[in-house]
């Protein structure tokens, strides 16, 4: 198991092994002491890692609630927030107790933002299930929810209190969203490490997998110490993304993230070359790598 610590204002670990197995039970044991938890998850997630993570903690003696939405952006509203409090409050759910989101971003962004707000704040951790999500969402403690007005406007930046990742759970990933995750690990080598870069380009990504993640997290992780609240340094993250939500906005959402990212890349880039920012290699490489990975 691979623990990547993250110094932000709360302090917190990223778990990274294989398999919710042994290892996770452990470091379940000696970090949660929660009497009583809220699982959320998406109704695909449910039927393949809910029973097991759910188990985890049973066995553990600690009691199990769970709240299941559709997770698409549609649902990522104020109104998925307010049936989560419906949930911890029908059920007693008081300060000590725990929000436990198990799937992508749109999950940990939904689940994240109630357990923020809920009570001004209860415990929160996270198991990532997309590639997405285990190298960007659940990082850096962004949550928000969509309104009529734009893509996460509504959010506050909360840490939260650990993060477990099993990557076997990748195996069951469909293609176009291991491809969106992708556009987020080729964007963190963009604006941090050509090694990573090269790494990317010369190998697959099947057999450097965990390594891929911990660097991408640790990179998030060393931006975000220098600028947790978003008022400088850390917008390098969204490199590609201004014009990947407008993409996002305009389509209905029918681009996804990861896709809507890697066009915004591709495009600020060849701006770039153009305005003599940048060489025109850098720009090919950018565009072959997105290719690799069937996001051009
Ligand atoms: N996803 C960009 C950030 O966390 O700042």
């Amino acid at each position: 198991m691979q623990t990547v610590n993250i110094n932000t204002s709360k302090k917190y670990n990223v778990y990274i092994d294989k398999s919710f197995d042994e290892n996770f039970v452990n470091i379940i044991k000696e970090t949660v002491f929660s009497k009583k938890i809220l699982l959320v998850c998406d109704n695909t997630v449910k039927g393949l890692y809910f029973d097991k993570v759910k188990s985890i903690f049973t066995d553990l003696g600690i009691e199990v609630f769970d709240f299941v939405f559709r997770s698409n952006e549609e649902q990522k509203t104020l109104s998925t927030v307010e049936k989560i409090y419906r949930t911890l409050f029908e059920n007693d759910f008081t300060k000590g107790d725990t929000i436990v989101a198990l799937g992508g971003g749109i999950v940990s962004d939904t689940a994240g933002f109630a357990g923020a707000t809920f009570l001004r704040g209860i415990n929160c951790l996270y198991f990532p299930t997309t590639l997405l999500s285990m190298v960007d969402a659940c990082v850096g403690g962004k949550t928000a929810v969509n309104t009529y007005f734009g893509k996460n406007q509504i959010g506050v930046i909360r840490q939260p209190d650990a993060v477990y990742i099993a990557t076997d759970t990748l195996s069951t990933l469909e293609n176009r969203e291991f491809s969106c995750g992708m556009a987020e690990i080729i964007k963190t080598a963009m604006i941090k490490s050509e090694s990573l870069f090269e790494l990317l380009e010369t190998k697959d990504f099947e057999d450097i997998k965990e390594d891929v993640i911990s660097r991408c997290i640790k990179i998030k992780a060393s931006v975000v110490e220098e600028d947790e609240f978003d008022t400088s340094k850390r917008l390098i993250l969204n490199f590609g993304h201004t014009i990947a939500h407008a993409i996002e906005k305009i389509t209905d959402y029918k681009i996804k993230h990861g896709e809507a990212v890697a066009i915004g890349m591709s495009v600020i880039t060849k701006r770039a070359v153009k305005n003599g920012l940048c060489d025109e290699n850098t720009l090919i490489r950018l565009n072959m790598l997105l290719h690799k990975y069937s996001l051009s």
